[in-house]
């Protein structure tokens, strides 16, 4: 069973980010430390635990975009543990989390490689493609909750 939590020790905060490190960045060659933004402090951190092996097997974090709207980003699942519904386990738990701080808009910067992903669950896209970064591109997909 996978549990969604947040992370609280020191242990867990940097399994937490090293987990976002090796899926987001490494593949890129960034070096570490880009797997955090300027805006840590003001985002609710979760993440997604193997109820039987103790493993962090995804994360995800949310933060206010404007007003009424949250954004959802460094979503990542460990690979050996993608496309297994951690993914979808944290989408569900990130809507609900956004409900409950009074959002009525959710929406996150999806790489173009996920876009197909993210429109599956109702996401739809907003606006143009940006630079992001290595050769990412990325472009902003909302839902209305
Ligand atoms: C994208 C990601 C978060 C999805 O999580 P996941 O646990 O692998 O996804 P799920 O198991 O919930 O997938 C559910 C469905 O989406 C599909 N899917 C997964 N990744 C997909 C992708 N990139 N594009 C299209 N479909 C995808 C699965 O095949 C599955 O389809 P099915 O229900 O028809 O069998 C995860 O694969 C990941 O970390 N990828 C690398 C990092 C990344 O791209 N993060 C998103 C940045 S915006």
């Amino acid at each position: 069973m996978i549990n969604i939590v947040s992370p609280k020790t020191h242990e867990e905060f940097k399994n937490y980010y090293d987990l976002r490190f090796t899926v987001l960045r490494k593949p890129w060659g960034l070096p570490k430390g880009t797997e955090k933004d300027d805006f840590e402090p003001i985002s609710k951190h979760f993440m997604a635990v193997d109820g039987e092996s103790g493993q962090l097997v995804g994360v995800i974090k949310l933060m206010e975009k404007e007003k009424g709207v949250g954004w959802f980003s460094h979503m990542a699942v460990e690979e050996a543990y993608q496309k297994k519904g951690v993914g979808k386990k944290l989408l569900v738990f990130i809507e609900e989390e956004a409900k409950r701080d009074g959002y009525t808009v959710l929406g996150c910067m999806a790489r173009l490689n996920a876009t197909e992903y993210f429109a599956k669950e109702g996401y739809v896209i907003m606006g143009l493609p940006s630079q992001y970064v290595g050769t990412t591109q990325v472009v902003w997909m909302q839902k209305k909750l």
